[in-house]
């Protein structure tokens, strides 16, 4: 962090007023306003899709492409929106890692380039932060301490979070990501990009029970997770039923869709046990799922334990998560300079000591 000029009469809660959040670390660029971290006022979105959708997955130099075309068309329609000027923003939050580095540097330039027009100070946020963020954005009674559970296409990991602290790892993926296993089986499945959503509206025609699938490391002690035998054993179901007719893969879907889910929830009970902890976040891309959406609560109501799910646009990338978590650490006093850089990987917060 370096120091940079913050305008008179502008401290830190005043930097947290009105922030501008940006988001370009993988194929969405998004722009969003948010007023004191709480509500927001515009939260727009580009998809880039049909970009990718004939390649089966994101290309990154097409990402970043896109990503110059579009940057001033989403942030001016995030000012419009919020009906607000640039000229009132008091702060600028944009991703800087992890994710695509030339995608990440787009946003980034274009943050730095903003903040230093209109003197405000810039922030940097880790992609995951901002997706935790989301909870408390999503509902603002949400308080900590409690367990994260982030699951995207990134990430499988669960936090500890408590007020004022780094976010504590207590447990990740030993392979893929569990919105990798989902974008992965579908094309396994032959379903098209972008996989989660397709396999999710593939699930609802199928038998969740007509393959038996492994719920692999569920029962075993520990917190980490595993989706590289899972997607191993659609594989094999595949090669085996193929040529697919559509019920092989609706059934098949809905049996690897609540497999992957079932893990997560398992996962989740066992981490809130063994933390003491009452309450829950589920957050990133995967947590649009409505099947998980549905064992989650389940759960809750049976465990007697609080959960918050935002809504599933705040759950797949957004930037009014970004502009949130930027707003907590501006208003912490928290200032990049211009020599803030984009990373493609480093983790968030501290890791738990061995047990
Ligand atoms: O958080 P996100 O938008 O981007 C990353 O940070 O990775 O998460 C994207 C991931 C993708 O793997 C996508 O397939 C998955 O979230 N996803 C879903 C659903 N919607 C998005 N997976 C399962 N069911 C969904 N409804
Ligand atoms: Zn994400």
């Amino acid at each position: 962090m370096s120091a940079v000029a913050t305008p008179a009469g502008q401290g830190r809660e005043g930097a947290a007023r009105l922030v501008l959040g940006v988001e370009s670390s993988c194929d969405e660029m998004a722009a969003a306003v948010v007023e004191r971290g709480r509500r927001i006022l515009s939260s727009v979105i580009h998809s880039q899709t049909d970009v990718h959708a004939p390649y089966g997955g994101v290309v990154p130099e097409l990402a970043s492409r896109d990503h110059i075309r579009s940057i001033s068309a989403v942030v001016e329609q995030a000012l419009r929106d919020a009906g607000t000027g640039a000229e009132a923003l008091t702060g600028i939050a944009v991703t800087n890692g992890p994710g695509l580095v030339g995608s990440l540097l787009v946003g980034l330039s274009f943050g730095k380039a903003l903040a230093l027009r209109l003197g405000v100070p810039l922030v940097g946020v880790h992609h995951l932060a901002g997706h935790l963020a989301s909870a408390e954005l999503a509902d603002p009674s949400f308080a900590p301490p409690y367990l994260g559970l982030v699951v995207s296409g990134g990430h499988t990991a669960l936090y500890r979070i408590e007020d004022g602290a780094p976010p504590v790892l207590l447990g990740q993926t030993l392979d893929d990501a569990v919105g990798e296993a989902f974008d992965k089986v579908a094309k396994l499945l032959g379903l098209p990009f972008p996989g989660g959503p397709a396999v999710a509206a593939a699930a609802v025609r199928g038998d969740p029970e007509s393959v038996a699938l492994p719920r692999p490391l569920a029962g075993l002690p520990g917190l980490e997770f595993s989706y590289s035998g899972l997607k191993t054993a659609v594989a094999i179901e595949v090669r085996k039923r193929s040529p697919l007719a559509p019920q092989d893969v609706a059934d098949i879907a809905a049996s690897f869709e609540a497999a992957a889910t079932d893990v997560l929830v398992a996962r989740a009970r066992r981490a809130l046990a063994q933390e003491g902890l009452a309450r829950l976040a589920v957050v990133g891309g995967v947590a649009a799922n409505r099947r998980l959406r549905v064992r989650v609560a389940e759960a809750a109501r049976e465990d007697g334990f609080r959960v918050v799910i935002p809504p599933p646009a705040l759950c797949t990338d957004n930037a009014a998560m970004i502009a949130a978590a930027g707003a907590a650490l501006l208003a912490r006093g928290e200032r990049d300079g211009p020599g803030l850089e984009a990373f493609s990987r480093a983790p968030l917060g501290a890791r738990a000591p061995a047990a």
